[in-house]
């Protein structure tokens, strides 16, 4: 076994941060605080002028037709899956290694998810086993209504293949782009990559809030009007009476100052992440599978993450090195009890063997390159 470096040896790269939300808030705390100040001024602690100055930035930065801002990236997705009207006859695929989120959404909404399995080096959605799985999901009994891929850790899925599909089963296409805001394919950018996204701003997000956030990208007029309508309790123009079921998915208006602060720098920010990507993906090359990302695909780089043997041991060695890793996800979500129900019947192996294997690295744009290159190093010491 090789000797590990210590971070705390190396003047300047202790500690080392998984995310570093304290040098961020340093870059921008004097705006954050006049724009928490505005809003105690004017008193419109919901539907503020925030919340569309918001939209009108977010829509344009992702070059998206309309943005609604919302309380979760869980809302983000619950709300235009109720705007589909779902039943429980309906089936939407989703993969089954990503965050319980995106199953609960289509659950919550009244559909019945359908798990499908991913590729091995993307992590993403596999448009051929997507195609098995409608195959499966018909022979139950279930129409194939939406696919929600999912960009998992930043990198967007296979929107071209996974829209072939779609039209030829007359499915929509729907983006949990929870993890990716920022990445782009085929020169366009997360939020105008599937008929409808939904993004999370939780704290910890490439784009987070100070408390829990999201939004709604769509290119469809309709869709963005019942999403408005079912974010207010599926209330009328007027906001007077209830003309569908919805529910309070309503962002506060303090969130939206903060927001529009980070959304300032997040395209700065975005190219401090590709920084310390481009250092680890020399630094660790030939030392680990570093996530594939396809030709004309770039990442959001929410995270950086890696398979390798024997991970639990490497994650043990890289702590005592000073650094953090984290593991997302140890448990697919067709083998969790809450799914346990839900088709497919049969295995996902792409995903079980991702689920024992990935490992993602402190990702930050406050990394300096002489903490990336001491991460690479000890990556190389506890692999050894
Ligand atoms: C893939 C994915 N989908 C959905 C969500 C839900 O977002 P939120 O936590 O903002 O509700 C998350 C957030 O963690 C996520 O990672």
């Amino acid at each position: 076994m090789a000797i590990m470096p210590k971070a705390d040896d190396r003047e300047g790269v202790a500690p080392i941060a998984f995310i570093d939300l304290v040098a961020q808030q340093a870059r921008i705390r004097d705006k954050v605080e006049a724009r928490l100040t505005a809003v105690l001024d004017h008193g419109r602690y919901i539907a503020g002028p925030e919340i569309e100055e918001l939209e009108t930035l977010l829509a344009e930065q992702v070059g998206a037709e309309h943005c609604i801002a919302c309380s979760s990236g869980t809302d983000a997705l619950v709300i235009p899956m109720m705007a589909l009207e779902l039943t429980p006859k309906d089936a939407v695929f989703v993969p089954a290694f990503t965050y319980n989120a995106t199953a609960n959404a289509v659950a919550l909404a009244g559909g019945t998810p359908v798990f499908v399995d991913i590729r091995p080096d993307t992590f993403n959605m596999d448009p051929e086993d997507l195609k098995i799985r409608i195959g499966q999901a018909r022979k139950a009994g279930l129409t194939p209504r939406l696919v929600c891929a999912v960009d998992l850790f930043g990198v967007p899925a296979d929107y071209p293949a996974l829209r072939a599909v779609c039209e030829a089963e007359g499915m929509e296409l729907f983006a949990d782009g929870a993890q990716s805001f920022g990445g782009e394919q085929d020169g366009r950018r997360v939020g105008s990559l599937a008929d409808t996204t939904g993004t999370s701003f939780f704290p910890g997000k490439a784009l987070g809030g100070y408390g829990d956030g999201g939004a709604v990208f769509t290119q469809s007029g309709e869709m963005a009007e019942l999403c408005r309508s079912i974010r207010w309790h599926g209330t009328d123009e007027a906001r007077a009476e209830s003309v569908r079921v919805g529910l309070n998915g309503r962002m506060s208006s303090f969130q939206a100052g903060v927001l529009l602060e980070k959304a300032a720098i997040f395209w700065d920010e975005r190219e401090a992440r590709r920084r310390v990507a481009g250092i680890y993906d020399e630094g660790l090359d030939g030392l680990a599978q570093a996530q594939a990302i396809p030709r004309g695909t770039s990442s959001g780089y929410g995270y950086y993450t890696v398979q390798v043997d024997d991970r639990d041991a490497v994650r043990e060695r890289l702590s005592e090195a000073g650094v953090p890793t984290a593991v997302y996800y140890r448990t697919p979500l067709h083998r969790m009890k809450a799914f346990a129900r839900f088709l497919p019947e049969t295995p996902l192996p792409n995903c079980e063997r991702a689920a024992e294997r990935v490992l993602s690295l402190p990702m930050h744009p406050y990394l300096s390159d002489a903490q990336a290159e001491f991460v690479c190093e000890a990556f190389a010491a506890a692999v050894r």
